[in-house]
């Protein structure tokens, strides 16, 4: 779908750097590292396209990507645990707060939950943050290729108890591997 109509546009540190409002965008979030830049990678099919790394914290700024002429896709920092200094870390949390609650265009965002942890804490803040701005989400479970098929369920069964206390929550999820490419079709018609 989006292969070849895929660019990067720019990466934003503050919420004056944004690009004009002038189509409508979904965004990626989720703790550090489980997986947003690699879903974006795996969405677009270009491997390269949003930088994806072992290291918690590897993406720093909101980067915007184009997905054809009237959407774009919007990779997040991380919350939660990061490798970098703190106030650092804080700032780019401010931002993605500002930018989850603030931005007119955001239709929809991707809330990444691995398959291995389930829903934390932090996830419910976001997820209470986004109730807040009524901005529809919907869970993404990643790397599934990481966890027996029991386990999943066990996973999924908790992730679904969360959902039910969050009104802006779409019930459905989506089960996802970047790496085996299990759930991207899907995932790629919804958007
Ligand atoms: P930050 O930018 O630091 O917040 O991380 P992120 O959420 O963008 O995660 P990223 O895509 O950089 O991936 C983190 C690590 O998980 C990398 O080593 C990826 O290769 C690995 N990874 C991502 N998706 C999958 C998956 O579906 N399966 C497996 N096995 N590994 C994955
Ligand atoms: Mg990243």
């Amino acid at each position: 779908l989006f292969a070849g109509e895929t660019e990067f546009v720019k990466g934003v540190v503050a919420m004056s750097g944004l690009p004009e409002a002038d189509r409508l965008e979904v965004c990626f979030a989720g703790r550090s590292n489980v997986g947003k830049s690699s879903l974006i990678n795996a969405l677009t099919g270009r491997r390269g396209l949003a930088r994806a790394s072992n290291t918690p914290g590897r993406t720093q700024e909101i980067n915007y990507f184009t997905a054809g002429d009237d959407l774009y896709l919007v990779d997040l920092p991380g919350y939660g645990y990061a490798n970098a200094p703190l106030p650092v870390v804080e700032k780019w949390q401010r931002l993605l707060k500002q930018f989850l609650s603030g931005r007119q265009t955001l239709r929809r965002a991707f809330v990444l939950i691995d398959a291995r942890h389930g829903a934390k804490k932090v996830d419910e803040e976001i997820m209470s943050l986004l109730d807040s701005a009524a901005v529809t989400f919907q869970v993404v479970v990643t790397k599934a290729d990481k966890v027996k098929e029991k386990e999943r369920e066990r996973v999924l069964d908790q992730i679904r108890t969360t959902l039910a206390k969050h009104p802006a929550a779409f019930p459905e999820l989506i089960v996802t591997s970047s790496e085996k490419g299990w759930g991207i079709p899907t995932l790629r018609a919804i958007i």
